[in-house]
């Protein structure tokens, strides 16, 4: 069982040459902005066939939140887009779990894949509005509790608070 290694690095999403490039998306996966549209942007329109086809099958009504699916990542020095639907942040209700089944379901989709390097964004800590600190949180916290075949997880971090946030709970 080969050890999974967590490392983090600032940067842009976009850019980093790993086996899979996991997407913050909504649960359209016909695009949007943040990391969503930086991957299309980048990725190119072979990426959003990808999605549009799986509308037009086992996503006929969107992708829930907390679930993932691969695509082509197009023009990404990547093999595949892992896209995956954070939830947005509540105070009325504790929606962690389905935070951490986005990183759970995106490895084990990656695993699937036979994927060994996955670069993870800060899913749902932009425009859904999840606090940094507890993201990274539940982030860290479920990616080293994965029983996975991936060997190397990347987080890639915007921002200096982001990137702080998550070295603090990798010590
Ligand atoms: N590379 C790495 N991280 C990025 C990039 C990038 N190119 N662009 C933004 N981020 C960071 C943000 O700063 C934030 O910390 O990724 C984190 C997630 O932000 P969002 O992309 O806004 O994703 P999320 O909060 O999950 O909201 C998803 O936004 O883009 C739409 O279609 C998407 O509706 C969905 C929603």
């Amino acid at each position: 069982m080969s050890s999974l290694t967590i490392t983090l690095v600032r940067g842009d999403i976009t850019e980093q040459h790993t086996d899979v490039i996991v997407n913050a998306a909504n649960s359209s996966l016909l695009g949007g902005g943040g990391v969503d549209g930086a991957i299309h942007r980048r990725g190119g329109p072979e990426i959003l066939e990808d999605c549009r086809k799986l509308r037009a099958s086992q996503f006929g009504r969107g992708l829930p939140t907390g679930k993932a699916v691969a695509t082509t990542a197009g023009k990404l020095h990547a093999q595949w887009v892992v896209h995956t639907v954070g939830p947005v942040f509540s105070r009325e209700e504790d929606r962690s779990q389905l935070l951490a089944s986005c990183y759970r379901e995106s490895l084990r989709v990656a695993g699937e894949l036979g994927a060994r390097t996955v670069a993870f964004p800060a899913i749902s800590t932009g425009i859904y509005g999840w606090p940094m600190d507890d993201g990274a949180r539940i982030a860290v916290e479920t990616v080293r509790d994965a029983q996975t075949s991936v060997e190397e997880v990347r987080f890639v971090l915007f921002d200096e608070q982001a990137y702080a946030a998550f070295a603090a709970r990798v010590r």
